[in-house]
């Protein structure tokens, strides 16, 4: 196979997705400005099984909506996995509060419950588990002890739209859920974000908050509380709707690589893939390997050597404990004695080539040169 660069993530993008788009770019005006926005939010809440969705410009926002709808705010802890991309936990601080990163387990890579359980103190307000890669962490313990300590619980499924749990769909699991639609996600608007919840009171403030605070009194340009601006376009609505519509498809291509992954890769020690309990559905957004620490590379040299070889991949998330950005939190400087698998794990692992446009010829090729340089058998 010729040296052309293989893409670590991409979107499928049809003619249905152009012509949504495209109608939307003629017509969603006027009265018809929202015409996509409430096709696309009531078929997203009918597919995941929530009783509301809202469509935002990002996941990102729809976690620092579902933050202050939930009153969380300055003096509270909000409990999150130590692994998980900063978007996770950067609306923490935008509220005010303190992230506490806890611990993962080392087959889900998803928080520990016993790490959340032991993390908790007075002050903690909200749990933000992470459905990491398209995994899903066990939640029946997170939303016992959540319950028990009475602990808001925002489901991040932005990296699992489809995943499922004992039969339920990623993102209903908790109080709320959050998705993201990024460019890099297994659906996409290009950017942007859902909320989904069954709480009409959680709802109805984050509506009113995603738009500046109006006021629902009847006055118009009247509003209660100073608030936000996240709302999504039309045309990214026609977007997603036109990707939802494929979401099937989308998610057995996934599925399918993951399967093209194992078939190349499984033979060999050394390489820990994406894992899977037998009550989970994992959609597998990014197809994942951590190499046995035994190696003598870690991730950023492992990813120079592969992009050398024309196959870009991208590293397992740092603890964010262990970036600068949060080098200012008391006692951050012990995080990696407490989070031990973040920390054991997370320089040996890479995400590898699983767009849209994945073949199995090209998965055999990365497979290929990832034996060559890193697998070995008993
Ligand atoms: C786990 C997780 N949470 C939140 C986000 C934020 O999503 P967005 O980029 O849509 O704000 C991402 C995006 O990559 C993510 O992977």
């Amino acid at each position: 196979m010729q040296k052309t660069q293989i893409n670590v993530s991409g979107p499928s993008i049809t003619q249905k997705e152009i012509d949504y788009v495209a109608d939307a770019v003629k017509n969603a005006w006027y009265s018809n400005a929202n015409i996509y926005h409430e096709k696309f939010e009531t078929a997203f809440a009918n597919y995941i099984g929530v009783e509301y969705a809202m469509a935002l410009p990002s996941c990102t926002s729809a976690i620092h909506l579902a933050l202050v709808a939930a009153g969380v705010g300055a003096g509270d802890e909000v409990i999150i996995p130590d692994i998980t991309w900063i978007a996770s936990a950067a609306p923490i601080s935008y509220v005010g509060a303190t992230p506490v990163f806890v611990d993962i387990e080392p087959d889900s890579w998803c928080i520990s419950a016993e790490a959340f359980k032991a993390a908790i103190t007075p002050r903690t307000k909200a749990v933000i588990p992470v459905n990491l890669y398209g995994n899903i962490p066990e939640m029946e313990d997170i939303l016992k002890v959540a319950k028990e300590y009475g602990i808001f619980v925002l489901e991040d499924a932005a990296e699992s739209i489809g995943s499922e749990y004992k039969g339920r769909k990623s993102g209903s699991l908790g109080d709320v859920g959050v998705f993201s639609f990024h460019g890099s996600k297994t659906m996409t608007t290009g950017e942007g974000g859902m909320l989904v919840t069954d709480n009409k009171e959680i709802y109805e403030k984050s509506l009113a908050l995603r738009d500046h605070g109006r006021s629902q009194c009847g006055k118009m340009f009247w509003n209660d509380t100073v608030a936000f601006k996240y709302k999504m376009s039309s045309m990214q609505a026609a977007l997603g709707l036109a990707q939802l519509e494929r979401i099937d498809e989308l998610i057995e291509k996934k599925r399918q690589i993951f399967v093209w992954y194992q078939k190349y890769l499984g033979d060999f020690k050394g390489f820990q893939l994406n894992s899977e309990a037998a009550y989970i559905k994992n959609t597998y957004w990014m197809v994942t390997v951590i190499l046995d620490s035994s190696i003598s590379f870690q991730k950023e040299e492992i990813i120079r050597l592969l992009q050398e070889k024309g196959i870009n991949t991208r590293p397992f998330f740092y603890p964010l404990s262990s970036l600068p950005a949060y080098k200012h939190l008391a006692d951050i400087n012990t995080a990696s004695e407490k989070n031990v698998v973040a920390y054991k794990l997370s320089p040996y692992g890479i995400n590898l080539p699983c767009g849209m446009d994945m073949t199995e010829e090209k998965v055999k090729y990365v497979s290929k040169e990832l034996i060559n340089e890193f697998g070995f058998r008993d």
